[in-house]
């Protein structure tokens, strides 16, 4: 049997939408088909197919998208739509194809990996770590009615509200670990993207906040699927606002006959902080569907220089001079430090502080844990400077970004 492992081309596609459709379930050929077309960074390069004598046996989808770490930028691979056809399945076709993808974002100059998935250890052969995050709900009874005469919250108003979405998303995101650097072809195609205005939801139930006239927050919600708020962002200093679409959030869930208010979002976000601050009983669930891949870790860490100078600076730990080798199991990277400057290339000479490829993971996310784990086994370094590197933060991949 001739195996072939290449990029899709266009006469591939008649059967690779029915193979899809076969792996997943009815609708998901035209969905797929959907947001490859919508993706503003769309590579046709990245619609990976293996085929078996002709024809098309197995598929995985690499988006390009890059995302922020404070003020600096990496370049993150969105796998998705893994499949192989039933006929052709546990020949290694599909590990193929997810070695070939890591291949091609080696080249390509990449620096992390992301998926979503129920069927984490078939991943985790292949590199990619589970990285558990929280999720919160309340009983949307216990939300109190906060009275906020200067807050104006109405129903999100589409087109016209996109900008100042846009605007509010750029100021809040930049707090957030790893979140989409969103462009304004983005926003314009997001709804449609990410089915936000779908037939099953009422883009109605989702929410702008005014003060004074001015958009200072939005909400986005989904009505039925269990009364999701999936995107949550008041502009700083604008907690009332941030109280009075939590508040709207509350009713609109007991009006739709529910009881809980779910949050796609981790603690530390604004809705988390004001319903604690406000004493409401909050619970905490853990999600360990994102699975995360360093690609090139010498690439990731010049990417975070401008970053990590920032927090050297704000640490006041940028006189110090330092040079280590880093390890995360299959990774390695020789880091040099000179003042707020941070350098790194690819090495394999022996390495000073090594952790799991999990550990760093967690780390470069905000996570204490992770933190922990580098900084003690960092701790032999003179100045160590790896709990000022990688430092706690709130890691939000917006759900309406997922692929
Ligand atoms: C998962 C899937 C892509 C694997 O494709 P494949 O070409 O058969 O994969 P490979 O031959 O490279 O690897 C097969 C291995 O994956 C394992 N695997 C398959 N489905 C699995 C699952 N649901 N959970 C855990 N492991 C699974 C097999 O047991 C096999 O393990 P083994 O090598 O130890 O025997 C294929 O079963 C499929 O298309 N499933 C339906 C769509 C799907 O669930 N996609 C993943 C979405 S995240």
């Amino acid at each position: 049997m001739a195996e072939v492992v290449r990029a899709a081309t266009e006469a591939d596609y008649p059967e690779l939408l029915p193979l899809l459709e076969t792996c997943f379930g009815t609708g998901t050929g035209p969905d797929f088909e959907r947001i490859i077309t919508l993706d503003p960074w769309r590579d046709p390069e990245n619609t990976r197919v293996l085929i078996v004598d002709g024809h098309v046996a197995s598929h995985v989808q690499v988006h390009y998208r890059p995302v922020r770490f404070g003020c600096a930028q990496a370049v993150m691979g969105g796998i998705g739509h893994v499949g192989t056809h039933p006929d052709f399945r546990k020949r290694g076709y599909s590990t193929r194809l997810l070695n070939d993808c890591i291949r091609l974002m080696e080249r390509k100059g990449y620096h992390l990996s992301l998926l979503f998935t129920g069927i984490n250890d078939f991943y985790a052969k292949d590199g990619w770590r589970t990285i558990p995050t929280e999720r919160f709900s309340v009983a949307a009874t216990d939300v109190p009615i906060w009275d906020e005469p200067a807050v104006c919250v109405r129903p999100y108003g589409g087109d016209d509200d996109r900008e100042a979405r846009r605007a509010i998303y750029d100021t809040v995101c930049h707090g957030w670990l790893g979140a989409l650097r969103r462009t304004p072809l983005y926003w314009q195609r997001q709804p449609k993207w990410a089915r936000l205005e779908g037939a099953d939801e009422d883009a109605r139930h989702s929410l702008m906040a005014e003060v004074g006239g001015r958009a200072v927050g939005y909400a986005a919600f989904r009505p039925l699927s269990g009364h999701l708020c999936f995107e949550f962002a008041a502009l700083p200093g604008c907690d009332a606002a941030a109280r009075a679409m939590v508040c709207a959030l509350a009713r609109q869930t007991v009006e739709l006959g529910g009881d809980l208010l779910h949050f796609d979002l981790p603690p530390g976000t604004q809705p988390h902080r004001i319903l604690a601050d406000a004493g409401v009983p909050i619970e905490l669930g853990t999600s360990r569907h994102y699975m995360y891949r360093v690609i090139d870790l010498a690439g990731l860490l010049n990417a975070l220089a401008p970053e990590f100078a920032v927090r050297l600076q704000e640490a006041d730990r940028a006189g110090g001079r330092s040079s280590f080798v880093l390890d995360i199991e299959s990774h390695r990277a020789a880091v040099t430090i000179d003042r707020a400057r941070v350098h790194a290339h690819p090495t394999t000479s022996a390495p000073d502080v090594c952790v799991t490829q999990q550990e760093f993971l967690r780390a470069l996310h905000g996570y204490d844990d992770g933190r922990a784990a580098l900084d003690a086994a960092g701790s032999g370094l003179p100045h160590n400077p790896l709990g000022v590197l990688f430092p706690r933060g709130v890691h939000v991949y917006a759900a309406g970004d997922h692929f």
